[in-house]
């Protein structure tokens, strides 16, 4: 029975869904969303906010300051609403309102950036004023999480191990690519495990994480409007970029079955999907990781007005045709997956 009197003590680590049944090849999904923070983004925060602590970067008169699209916000929310830190998360305009309404619930003042950067994301408006901030009072702790080696050591030590702890036969892990702190902690752990494993990050159509057209994201998360400073290519074999309006599908498609995901595990998922298609995977071991759940989506990837304004009204013909009509075990997804490899 686990008993915890702080937030972040408790996280289930070895819950994997077997999705063979929805997308007609075996993967199994490791779900990151069952703690106090719903994400996966708890294991980045407690690790830079405990390491900042045993450098003595974080002091009781610290006010905390990060840029995070909502998750990372949320869980350094409930991690300064336990420890007594102050804490102010810069996020932009695509950041879920309940996502938003969490970390002010958690008792954290949130800024929302409403300018486009050059590379026609937020990241750069974010970051630039995060560091207006932490020039004008040096009480303000930023920790970074895109430089952060804090971030994908967390994984590294947590993510990495539960994985090869409950799949010591992989072949084959599906990581989404933000921060790259999941992929690369991940990555670098499965280089020095003694079997080989093949590393496929997942990124969006629009970002520019791994190079290419930035473009338009809707959905928050994966992808990145800049290269990541902790992504180190030589760990990754392969990248699979999958469009928004596939994302869709596969949220839809996990939903219609009772598994209510979030926008970027629907990415993952399809990413995924598509891989193990091209690669006639059936006999191979594949993990992916879902980076949270879908409650924080409701008024967006699940919500209809929504898909039809960004998507138009075919995409939800699609997405309720996926579901219903998914493909099964005994038959291989199609043409739905566009996801393109690098
Ligand atoms: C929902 C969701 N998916 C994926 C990611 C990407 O994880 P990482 O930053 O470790 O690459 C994040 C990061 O914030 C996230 O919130």
């Amino acid at each position: 029975m686990p008993v915890i009197s702080a937030p972040h003590a408790f996280n289930e680590g070895n819950l994997f869904v077997e999705l063979k049944s929805i997308i007609g090849y075996p993967l199994y999904l490791k779900c990151e969303g069952f703690n106090f923070a719903g994400s996966v983004k708890l294991k980045a925060a407690n690790e830079m906010v405990e390491s900042a602590e045993r450098e003595g970067i974080l002091t009781p008169d610290s006010t905390l300051v990060e840029s995070s699209s909502g998750n990372l916000g949320v869980a350094l929310s409930m991690i300064a609403a336990s420890k007594g830190y102050r804490f102010l998360c810069v996020t932009d305009s695509r950041c879920n309102l309940s996502t938003r309404l969490l970390m002010e619930a958690l008792g954290s003042q949130v800024h929302i950036v409403a300018d486009l950067d050059a590379n026609g994301g937020f990241l750069g408006t974010r970051i630039e004023y995060v560091r207006s901030l932490c020039e004008s009072d040096d009480r303000y702790v930023w920790l970074s999480q895109y430089t952060n080696a804090g971030n994908w050591r967390a994984h590294f030590r947590t993510t990495a191990p539960e994985i090869a702890n409950n799949f010591p036969q992989l072949d084959v892990l599906f990581v989404g690519a933000g921060t790259t702190g999941t992929l690369m902690g991940c990555a670098r752990y499965f280089r020095q495990w003694p079997r080989p494993v093949r590393i496929v990050a997942v990124d969006s159509v629009g970002s520019v994480a791994f190079g290419g057209e930035p473009g338009r994201r809707m959905i928050p998360g994966l992808g990145m409007s800049m290269r990541p400073p902790l992504l180190d290519e030589s760990y990754v074999d392969e990248v699979v970029r999958v469009e928004e309006a596939d994302t869709i599908r596969a949220c839809h498609r996990l939903a219609r079955r009772g598994f209510l995901f979030g926008g970027s595990t629907g990415t993952v998922v399809s990413g995924a999907t598509d891989w193990l298609a091209r690669n006639d995977a059936h006999g191979l071991t594949a993990v992916a990781i879902a980076p949270d759940l879908g409650e924080r989506y409701l008024d967006t990837v699940y919500q209809t007005n929504w898909l039809q304004d960004l998507y138009g009204d075919q995409i939800l013909d699609s997405a309720q045709v996926g579901a219903a009509g998914s493909p099964t075990a005994d038959s291989a997804p199609t043409s739905e997956h566009s996801a393109t490899p690098q």
